[in-house]
């Protein structure tokens, strides 16, 4: 039997009916209507910005609908706090966690407890409830860790702990499985299948088409703030709802045999360390050939973003080579190992790619101000420079008003683009690309990809790190997965299946 506290309600039914949230400048939700039953999983897909966040933190009492109505057991209800829809038994596990990093699982979870507040907490009891809530529903985890010692998808246990300690039989989860392991993610889907068991219902947001396809039993697709339909799993296909989430057909790649080329980028027993001095990249050797795209599979913190850094010449090497093209590259900076032919597409665009601040066309040039090409003496050529600016901007279809527009102002696949048009103008024969896709919605994200193997194609040696294994498996000719700084194991893509590179990166190998 399910453990039921005292204060949740138990919902058969919930429905929302022409939800209509406006902020200054986007109308996130625009008569956006849903229903879920008991017993159900109800997925809600839709690319970045369609409004699947601001729609649930309004069934959760963070945001006021502007228009419409929620609806529970048939009854309208409004939520003025989170503590409201608590109350009703609605539960939220965020994007982002809400955990106190010092505190343990037992600590964390009373604290969500509304009537313990103010009064002393007996951690027996709700250690005792975890326990018995985690041996039910598969959530294993120690009620006496702290937090800070979990691992992201042991936090996300606690999180979902939490609400089902709370009584909540209607949970939403968002975007969950961004943050898991191929292992962790089918850990969570056994979890939800008995979570829908007991009768729960269970909002699941993605943009991941194979985990919508595989977990819930309907599906009502967002665009733009607008409800484009709902369909029953089983009735629809990955290509209609990839149509109905962007309004038109993506094509998909192709693949072909794994390069042979001459090495382009090769780095020997590398050693990098993190921002707070410890050792965070701990002798990494890889070769990338020219005509390859090498993928670099990790669960994020694992040393891939330092990793990336270095190569760049944006952080120390403290010990180990990097050879381009049989040069050593390994001290010099980021300008010349560009001038050697190399161009990196990094992680965090809005510090190391681009500035927002400045204009499309300045941000075209961000690097490229001292070529040859666009001067004359000591003198710009501006014309010739706007050219360029605007073949690159039409070329790679970024979305914006002007040249003259400052690069803020424009969406985050948009700022993808022109980053990826300026670094591949350039003709590189080395590529870093550092999680391309990240942020971006799936029209951009297609067209980065279709670029990134035409450059492969042409004969560039790249090397893609990624968290996003779809992403890696799609691409990759030959997947690297690291974990704690090292690579654990190379596989080529041929052979590379999610199970044995998900314990990889698990940190799970012989
Ligand atoms: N608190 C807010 N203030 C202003 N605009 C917001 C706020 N939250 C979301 N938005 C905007 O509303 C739109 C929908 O966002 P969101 O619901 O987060 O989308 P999704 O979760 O589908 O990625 C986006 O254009 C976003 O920029
Ligand atoms: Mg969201």
């Amino acid at each position: 039997m399910a453990y039921t506290p005292p204060i949740a309600a138990r919902i058969d039914h919930m429905e929302m009916v022409d939800i209509v949230k406006q902020f200054p400048g986007v109308r996130a939700n625009d008569h956006v209507c849903l229903d879920v039953h008991a017993g159900e999983v109800h997925a809600i897909l839709g690319e970045n910005g369609a409004g699947k966040s601001t729609l649930m933190r309004q069934l959760y009492g963070m945001y006021q609908p502007d228009e419409g109505e929620i609806r529970i057991n048939g009854e309208p209800i409004a939520f003025r706090k989170p503590l409201d829809a608590i109350r009703a038994g609605i539960g939220m596990i965020h994007q982002h966690f809400m955990l106190v990093p010092t505190m343990t699982v037992a600590q964390n979870v009373a604290l969500g407890q509304p009537s313990t507040r103010g009064v002393r907490l007996d951690l027996d009891v709700v250690s005792e409830r975890i326990v018995r809530l985690s041996e039910e529903y598969g959530l294993a985890v120690e009620p006496d860790a702290a937090i800070w010692q979990l691992s992201v998808g042991e936090q996300q246990r606690v999180e979902i702990l939490k609400a089902l300690d709370l009584g909540a039989s209607l949970i939403i989860l968002d975007e969950p499985t961004a943050v898991l392991t191929p292992q962790e993610v089918s850990d969570l889907f056994a979890t939800l299948k008995r979570m829908v068991a007991e009768g729960h219902s269970l909002l699941f947001i993605s943009h991941k088409l194979h985990e919508v396809l595989e977990v819930s039993d309907r599906v009502t697709v967002l665009r733009d703030g607008v409800t484009v339909g709902t369909r029953p799993t089983n009735d629809t296909s990955r290509d209609e709802l990839v149509k109905m989430m962007v309004g038109r057909d993506l094509k998909r790649h192709e693949h072909r045999a794994v390069g042979c080329g001459d090495d382009g980028l090769t780095i020997s027993a590398l050693h990098v360390d993190g921002d707070r001095g410890e050792e965070i990249v701990r002798g990494v050797d890889l070769t990338v050939r020219c005509g390859e795209i090498l993928g670099i599979a990790g669960v994020s913190g694992n040393g891939q973003r330092e990793l990336a850094e270095a190569l760049a010449g944006m952080r120390p090497i403290t010990a180990g080579t990097v050879v381009i093209h049989g040069n050593d590259l390994t001290h010099v900076g980021l300008n010349e190992r560009v001038k050697a032919g190399l161009s990196f597409i990094p992680e965090e665009r809005m510090r190391d790619g681009a500035i927002g601040e400045f204009t499309v066309q300045e941000n075209v040039f961000l690097r490229d101000h001292e070529s040859p090409e666009f001067r004359r003496g000591p003198f710009l050529r501006f014309g010739d420079m706007a050219r360029h600016a605007s073949r690159l901007v039409e070329e790679y279809a970024v979305k914006t008003p002007t040249l003259d527009t400052p690069l803020k102002n424009l969406s985050g696949g948009n700022i993808q683009k022109l980053i990826l048009a300026r670094e591949l103008s350039r003709r590189p024969t080395v590529l870093i690309a550092a999680q391309p896709t990240r942020g971006v919605d799936i029209g951009a994200t297609e067209y980065i990809h279709k670029t990134l193997l035409e450059q492969r194609d042409d004969g560039t040696a790249i090397l893609l790190i990624s968290e996003d294994l779809d992403e890696i498996l799609s691409l990759a000719d030959r997947v690297a997965v690291i974990y704690n700084g090292r690579i654990v194991g190379t596989v080529d893509r041929a052979v590379a299946e999610p199970h044995s590179i998900g314990l990889l990166m698990a940190g799970i190998y012989e």
